[in-house]
């Protein structure tokens, strides 16, 4: 019998060659580029390009991407019509993972998956993954007025994607330094390797399900707070902790209880997350263009992680991605409830990437199981159970 390891920790579960951590060092890269050079020198658009095709495009690739992303940005009105209809209070990330199901029946073009030779026809999974990926930040977006009860305002295509989703959320012009921000942003949470929502891509690819049903998987699986939704849980910690005086007996009574911290700990990081320092860098870059006046939430954050540190360290346990991106997202005007939303939309294009890099060499996943139940037995009648 083949061992059991629970969580299939350190299980490979594919082959893959879009990105890659070193978990003792604190490195991520995207196709061989660390995350930190394409923070500071790429775009979301490039990156996204990157991790498609596996190289860095020319710039008439790059314009030729960029073109087709701008224009696929508008959704036909009957998805806002559906949108209209989910409850105000509904989670972000349900109404995504609902939109983009949706997607499936007012944009279909998964023919080509019935034919499984027809799964390597890149310019289905090129235009599949432009279509995608430019209605993802539409629809966050679109929610953001929808929920309140305004019409949402159109997509433009003279601005960037980073932009354009700014200026859609908020229904005003992006400022640079935010556009600026949010593009760095996607680019930090674009790929991760095989996290939960990513593995549900590969194993939903892998039936040949439409991409549409692909990505809802994915979204469904981000969603939780031991993935994706660390990072609305770290705000809501922060809040509920109040001031950093108060941070030492919180996190001691968490831990003497044997609860979680939020947006500490990593399966894969034994170090700090390197997308947690370049967040950590940015949330400091705000607050200096705003003055540098010292700013409660980020003071109360950095003792959480100081204590956390001192206590969990000897476990390998750090701050994680979603540890930063939440005060970033709420300083930048953001509802908290949006945030993994936003994560989502970033991600897409990573999700995307493996869902292409499975339909180049697909066989079903379909693991096995260590039985743990009642030996075989026979039926007992109603009358004679008790
Ligand atoms: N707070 C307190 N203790 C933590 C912790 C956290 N955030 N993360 C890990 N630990 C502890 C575990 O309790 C365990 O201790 P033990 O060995 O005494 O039992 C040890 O560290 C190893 O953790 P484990 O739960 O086995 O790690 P994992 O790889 O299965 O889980 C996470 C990884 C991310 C799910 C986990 O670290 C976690 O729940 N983090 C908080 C949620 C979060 O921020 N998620 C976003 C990830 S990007």
């Amino acid at each position: 019998m083949s061992e059991y390891l629970p969580g299939l920790a350190g299980v490979p579960a594919t082959q893959s060659n879009i990105s890659d951590i070193d978990g003792e060092k604190g490195i991520l890269a995207y196709r061989g580029y660390p995350i930190e050079q394409l923070a500071e020198k790429s775009t979301f658009e490039e990156t996204t390009l990157l991790m498609l095709d596996g190289k860095l495009p020319t710039a008439q690739e790059l314009e030729d991407f960029d073109q087709r992303i701008r224009a696929s940005r508008r959704t036909q009105y009957h998805i806002r019509d559906l949108m209209k209809t989910f409850p105000p209070s509904g989670h972000p990330m349900e109404m995504l993972q609902t939109a983009v199901a949706s997607l499936g029946m007012f944009y279909p073009g998964n023919e080509c998956l019935t034919d499984a030779d027809a799964c390597e026809d890149l310019n289905y999974i090129h235009n599949m993954t432009v279509e995608i990926i430019a209605r993802m930040a539409t629809i966050v977006a679109m929610w953001e007025h929808l929920r309140r009860g305004y019409e949402p305002p159109e997509p433009r295509s003279d601005l960037s994607y980073a932009e354009n989703f700014l200026y859609m959320f908020t229904g005003t012009e992006p400022d640079p330094l935010l556009a600026k921000i949010m593009d760095v942003c996607l680019i930090l949470h674009a790929e991760h390797t095989i996290n939960a929502s990513t593995f549900s891509v590969l194993v939903t690819a892998s039936t040949l399900a439409s991409p549409y049903s692909v990505i809802a998987a994915a979204i469904g699986t981000l969603s939780g707070p031991l993935h994706g939704g660390a990072n609305q849980k770290v705000l809501e910690m922060l809040a509920e902790i109040g001031s950093p005086a108060k941070v030492e007996k919180y996190i001691d009574n968490k831990l003497a209880n044997k609860e979680i911290i939020w947006g500490m700990g990593h399966r894969e990081y034994k170090t700090k997350d390197p997308r947690a320092k370049f967040l950590e860098k940015l949330v400091d870059k705000l607050l200096e263009s705003r003055g540098g006046n010292v700013n409660p939430l980020l003071e109360t954050a950095k003792e959480v992680e100081r204590i956390s540190e001192d206590r969990l360290a000897h476990k390998g346990v750090y701050a994680n991605v979603d540890f930063y991106s939440g005060i970033l997202y709420h300083e930048m005007g953001i509802p908290a409830d949006q945030f993994t939303a936003i994560f989502a939309v970033a991600r897409s294009a990573g999700w995307l990437a493996h869902w292409r890099e499975q339909l180049g060499d697909n066989r079903i996943f379909r693991p096995t199981q260590v039985y743990t139940g009642e030996p075989s037995r026979d039926y007992v009648p109603i009358e004679l159970r008790n």
